[in-house]
């Protein structure tokens, strides 16, 4: 028999068989997704669930509701840009990620600024601080979600928001860490070196 101690016993609740994914893993960075149609209707999606899975070569993730109208673009045009928003941009960000694009055309109503990507299709952000240009490699379901992986093909960044070694400079951006249920934080002054 174990001997370590139960969780119930140091203090945790447990959910033996979640129904649902309880939201114990935010806060989350949160970015903006662009996507575009083959017709060329740019699209704005809010997601916080995404990652680096390679360093080299470049491959990052993010994971797209089976009902989004960006999952819908995805399979039109299989390429999209990760856009690095800051807190000062928090209102577009929030409503990027409760509106849809199939009713709203989101980069006019949210008055972001589009920039021509250099190796895909989907434009970039202005109003953020860096963007991953990315080529879908893969598509994958997993539950209610689709697991959507890109080869990051080009990277934009401005210089003035991350430090010679090429860390962001957080005394200089905030960035959008989402909380759940609608509730937002973002990141305090101070860097820790264990
Ligand atoms: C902070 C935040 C983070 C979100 N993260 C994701 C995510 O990672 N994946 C996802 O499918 N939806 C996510 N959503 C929901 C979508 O952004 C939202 O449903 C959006 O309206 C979809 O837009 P679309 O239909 O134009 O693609 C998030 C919403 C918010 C507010």
């Amino acid at each position: 028999m174990s001997t370590l101690p139960k969780p119930q016993d140091v203090g945790k609740t447990v959910v033996e068989t979640p129904k649902q994914l309880l939201r114990v893993y935010f806060p989350k960075i949160t970015v903006l997704i662009t996507t575009i149609s083959r017709e060329g209707r740019v699209n704005i999606m809010t997601a916080a669930w995404h990652t680096p899975i390679s360093l080299s070569p470049p491959i990052y993730g993010v994971s797209i509701s089976l009902k989004r109208y960006t999952y819908e673009l995805l399979k039109e045009v299989p390429e999209f840009v990760v856009n690095f928003p800051t807190i000062d941009i928090l209102e577009k960000v929030n409503l990027a990620g409760t509106v849809s694009g199939r009713e709203v055309d989101k980069l006019k109503e949210l008055g972001l600024t589009p920039v021509q990507a250099v190796r895909v299709k989907p434009p970039l952000i202005r109003e953020c601080y860096a963007h991953l240009e990315c080529r879908v490699i893969d598509m994958k379901e997993y539950g209610d979600h689709v697991w959507v992986v890109g080869e990051v093909v080009a990277i934009e960044y401005e210089e003035r928001c991350f430090t010679q070694e090429l860390l962001v400079d957080i005394a200089k951006v905030k960035p959008v860490l989402y909380l759940g249920k609608g509730k937002y934080t973002t990141t305090e002054n101070k860097v820790y070196t264990p």
